[in-house]
């Protein structure tokens, strides 16, 4: 109801924008919930594809729904050739977070049914197309920065196996599966799958309020993904790690510039507007990052030097006040360049774990008949009415 009062909330601190039943979080006390179920058993018990059902559709599937669901997207793999050429077109060292986002926009040129939001026919062959295509899309951009020919999917394969070998497989050699890979990088993406109203949820919202269709609203949360305060933070991360090791300053000089603010640095992976005691993500990224190395074998100092930063962080009364603790994107780089990701595929894998969130939110948006055209106001800080000067 328009009250004719506009209150100022910047950065949108304290009002909702939307009722949702997707996944719930208490920031004070570290609870994230995906449909009722907690982070924690999610991730130990679940898969990728078994938590995307779980929330565009609100219940776990059944066995068979769960082989029936991952049949259909091992269907929808294939690019369209014409699509496999569009990367010919840009640079090889493209960042290939503009490389998806962009791929993804066209996917409206090649399935234009998917313009009908109202029909769930059409909005149920787009989930399943983009849940199927992005990978490829994603590994597609990885190779196209390596110069190296693109694989077809494997159909034989997982969803994070096919995703792999799309990424480091070769047409020389035969690829083999790794299942410590597997597992770690199927619980990465898990831990990314929702996160209720972060910036990029709630772009792709805004942008399907107007009844733009799936793929263009995912396109512009890809967008939203991509900054440095959001999902970009992964890599930012990463090149903190690396410059703190490569000036030789040393963790604790560093974190003195961050607060003293020096060029407006930040502790990068640090801090979060929702979670104010710890981020349950983080922990379980944490746990990870120690067995995943350790089962490939890989020392890496910057494990060292993240180790010693949260350490030296944690007890300093700069971040204790401000209630600042490592988030999900603090450890997730480490783990990430163990696999054998260049940096900047990290905010890639993000946007790949955060597909099902934004599709769960797009639906559940598209099918409120309460839901409205986003519009928010503003308070006009410009000039009064002046008479045009007569020349
Ligand atoms: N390092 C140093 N100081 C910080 C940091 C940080 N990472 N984060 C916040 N602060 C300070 C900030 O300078 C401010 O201090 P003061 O009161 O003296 O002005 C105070 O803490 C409050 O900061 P804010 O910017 O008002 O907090 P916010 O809730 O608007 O921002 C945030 C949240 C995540 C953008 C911010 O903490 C940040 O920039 N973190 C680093 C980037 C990052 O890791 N982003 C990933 C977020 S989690 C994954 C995702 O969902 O994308």
């Amino acid at each position: 109801k328009q009250t004719g009062y506009t209150a100022l909330d910047q950065g949108f601190v304290n009002t909702a924008s939307t009722r949702s039943a997707i996944t719930f979080i208490d920031g004070d006390k570290g609870i994230l919930r995906y449909r009722g179920y907690a982070i924690e058993d999610v991730a130990k018990n679940s898969t990728f594809l078994e938590v995307a059902w779980l929330l565009i559709y609100g219940e776990l599937p059944s066995a068979s729904e769960l082989a029936e669901f991952d049949e259909r997207i091992r269907r929808h793999t294939l690019l369209h050739e014409d699509l496999r050429r569009f990367f010919d077109a840009l640079p090889h060292n493209a960042h290939p977070m503009s490389v998806l986002s962009s791929a993804v926009s066209a996917l409206s040129t090649y399935y234009e049914d998917s313009l009908d939001v109202h029909d769930p026919e059409q909005v149920e062959i787009s989930t399943i197309r983009l849940l199927a295509k992005l990978p490829v899309i994603a590994a597609y951009a990885h190779k196209k920065s390596l110069g190296q020919a693109f694989l077809y999917p494997d159909n034989s394969l997982s969803f994070v196996d096919n995703f792999l070998k799309l990424n480091f497989g070769t047409m020389a050699e035969p690829f083999e599966v790794n299942p410590v890979l597997t597992k770690a990088l199927d619980r990465l993406l898990i831990l990314h799958e929702d996160h209720e109203q972060n910036a990029s949820t709630s772009t792709v919202r805004l942008v399907g309020s107007t009844e733009a269709n799936i793929f263009a609203s995912v396109s512009a949360g890809i967008n939203a993904l991509y900054g440095p305060l959001h999902g970009g933070a992964n890599e930012a991360v990463l090149r903190m790690l690396s410059e703190i090791q490569d000036s030789g300053e040393g963790v604790k000089k560093f974190v003195e510039r961050v607060k003293n603010k020096e060029d407006g640095i930040r502790l990068m992976g640090f801090g979060h507007r929702v979670y104010k005691s710890f981020d349950p993500r983080a922990k379980l990224v944490k746990e990870s990052a120690d067995e995943v190395l350790e089962s490939l074998g890989v020392q890496d100092p910057l494990l060292d030097i993240a180790k010693e930063l949260e350490q030296v962080a944690l007890a300093d009364d700069y971040f204790i006040e401000r209630k600042l603790y490592p988030n999900v994107d603090f450890y997730t780089g480490v783990i990430y360049k163990a696999m054998g990701f260049p940096t900047r595929m990290f905010t890639v894998l993000f946007a790949i774990g955060r597909l099902p969130g934004w599709i769960a939110n797009w639906r559940e948006m598209n099918e409120d008949p309460r839901t409205k055209i986003g519009r928010p106001q503003q308070l006009f800080t410009g000039s009064p009415a002046r008479d045009w000067p007569s020349r």
